[in-house]
Formats: structure tokens, C-alpha cells, sequence
């Protein structure tokens, strides 16, 4: 699979990694749980790495931490999980929590979620950082008023490695509002919501996939949305969540061969502004 650098240290990240809000909370036993093996199974065979998840996401991490020991997978995954709470105690409390149900020493990646609490959580990831006990601290929001708020940290708040945010076709606005300044601070990028939650392909159902998205080795609708976002240099990877593993594969699709470029980028804007 391509890979991008992670800026403040050069460790290689596949394109394509997988979200799991949604997709990962089931409480259904074996049988809710065997697809979401295969999903991740799929994952890793190719090589990608990074799995999303969050104290937010109900049993997600849970799963996420059941299946991978299942697999005996955790030394060649990149956990990312998040801080979603208030008040010092209470954010070191859920972080310990997450540690233990994703089945691990070390999270690869810890997030503050939607900002909540920033600058409380922030001090406290950067202990833990010191101490050895996360490898990579990341803010996230999910709205795009959000997006001038977290360039704004991302310039006035030293050793931040990652930055999480909705960026789609459908949604370009962190284009201007947040990719420049990402790529200017040297701070690797997550893109969430790249497919609207379904909704850009819902969008495109019984429409004709493009014959020239193939000279960009583009078979699907999914890998034509996702290879969109991957061709920007400033994105180091994009979680589409699924529970599906056909959807899964589809996705990982997206993360071979050539990206679109140049007046291609420009007639895929155009196509999906024209729909
Ligand atoms: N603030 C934040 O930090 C924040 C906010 C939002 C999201 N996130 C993260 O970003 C991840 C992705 O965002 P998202 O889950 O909102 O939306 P998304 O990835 O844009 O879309 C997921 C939806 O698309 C469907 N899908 C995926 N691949 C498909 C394919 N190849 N063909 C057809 N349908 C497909 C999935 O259904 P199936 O299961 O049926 O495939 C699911 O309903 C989340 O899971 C979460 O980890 C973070």
C-alpha cells in the first residue's frame, strides 16, 4: 500500500486505515463480531496499519481490542484512540481504561476528542508522552467551523503529531482552512467522514462509474472518493469506518497504483459539483 511520513518522527503510515465508530460497537457475541475479524484481518494482510477508535464509540474499543488479541495482531497495528471527557482525573482515568481494553502497553496515538477540554488533557498527554506512555498526541474535531480553531492551536501548541478532521468531495473547505497549515507545521493528518457516512455513495447509486477514473486506477465509486483525499499531500491517511469486509476491500483498493493528479483532481471536482 502507498505510504505517507509521519512528519515529527518519518515512521512510514499506509494510506488507508479504518474507523470504527459505528462499525465496531456490537455487543452481539461471535456471530455480530466474525465479519468484523475478516474487516481487520483484510486490513492488516495488506499491509495497513492504523485503526480508529474512541471512549465514544460504545463497545468499539472493546472489540477493537478483543479481535486484534484474537489475531495476535497488536504489534503490527497503530492504535488511535481518543480523550473524550473533562477534568484532568477523569481524562487520565479513561486513558488508562482505553489502555486496557484495546489489549495494550502503549496506545500508538491519543487524541482529544472534538477539543473537549483541550488544554487540560494536552498537559497530560505530554507527561504521558515523556514518560513513554502514549507515542503521538492529536487533536480532532468533526465540524468545519471547527477547522480554524485547530490550525489555530496546531500553530501556537509545540508537539502536536497529529491532527484528525472531516475532509470529503463533498466537504473541501479544510482545503483552505486547515491542510496548509498542517502541511506548513509539519503535523501528520487524519481524514475522517471521507465518505459522508455513506452518504457520497448513496449520492452516485445507479449513476455510471467514470471510464477515466481507470487511468487513475479507480474501479469503484469508494476508490475514486478516497484516492480524491490520498492525492493531497498534506492528508497521511483516511479511515473509512466499515463492518463489511467486501466495503473493506473496496476501501483498501483505494490505496494502490496512481493518484489522481493535476487537471484530473480538477475534473473529479467538477464531475461531483455538476451531479
Ligand atoms: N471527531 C472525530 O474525531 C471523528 C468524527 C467522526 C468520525 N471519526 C472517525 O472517522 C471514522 C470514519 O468516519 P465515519 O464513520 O463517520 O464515516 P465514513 O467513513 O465516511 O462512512 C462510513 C459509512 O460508509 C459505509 N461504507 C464504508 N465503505 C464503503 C464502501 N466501500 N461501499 C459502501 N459503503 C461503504 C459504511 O457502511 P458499512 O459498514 O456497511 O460498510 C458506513 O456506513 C469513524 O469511524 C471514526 O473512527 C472521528
Amino acid at each position: 500500500m502507498l505510504t505517507r511520513l509521519i512528519p515529527s518522527t518519518g515512521e512510514a503510515m499506509p494510506v488507508i486505515g479504518l474507523g470504527t465508530w459505528r462499525a465496531f460497537d456490537r455487543d452481539s457475541g461471535e456471530t455480530g463480531k466474525g465479519p468484523l475479524r475478516e474487516v481487520l484481518q483484510l486490513l492488516l494482510d495488506v499491509g495497513g496499519r492504523i485503526i480508529d477508535t474512541s471512549p465514544m464509540y460504545g463497545w468499539a474499543e472493546a472489540v477493537t481490542g478483543d479481535l486484534l488479541a484474537q489475531l495476535g495482531a497488536r504489534p503490527r497495528s497503530f492504535l488511535a484512540t481518543k480523550v473524550w471527557t473533562t477534568g484532568r482525573e477523569r481524562g487520565i482515568e479513561q486513558m488508562e481504561r482505553s489502555t486496557q481494553l484495546l489489549g495494550t502497553g502503549v496506545i500508538d496515538l491519543i487524541q482529544i476528542h472534538n477539543l473537549v477540554d483541550w488544554r487540560t488533557h494536552l498537559a497530560t498527554l505530554r507527561r504521558m508522552k515523556e514518560e513513554g506512555r502514549v507515542r503521538y498526541i492529536g487533536i480532532t474535531h468533526y465540524t468545519t467551523g471547527a477547522l480554524p480553531e485547530l490550525a489555530r492551536i496546531l500553530r501556537a501548541e509545540p508537539g502536536i503529531d497529529f491532527v484528525q478532521f472531516g475532509y470529503s468531495l463533498a466537504t473541501r473547505t479544510a482545503e483552505t482552512e486547515l491542510l496548509p497549515t498542517a502541511l506548513e507545521r509539519g503535523v501528520a493528518v487524519i481524514v475522517t467522514q471521507p465518505l459522508e457516512r455513506g452518504d457520497l455513495l448513496r449520492r452516485v447509486r445507479g449513476r455510471p462509474f467514470p471510464d477515466w477514473a481507470r487511468e487513475f486506477e479507480c474501479t469503484s465509486w469508494a476508490q475514486l472518493f478516497l484516492k480524491y483525499i490520498i492525492a493531497e499531500p498534506a492528508v497521511t491517511c483516511v479511515i473509512p469506518a466499515t463492518g463489511n469486509p467486501d466495503h473493506m476491500k473496496d476501501n483498501l483498493a483505494g490505496g494502490f497504483g496512481t493518484l489522481p493528479e493535476g487537471c484530473r483532481l480538477q475534473r473529479i471536482r467538477e464531475m461531483w459539483d455538476a451531479l
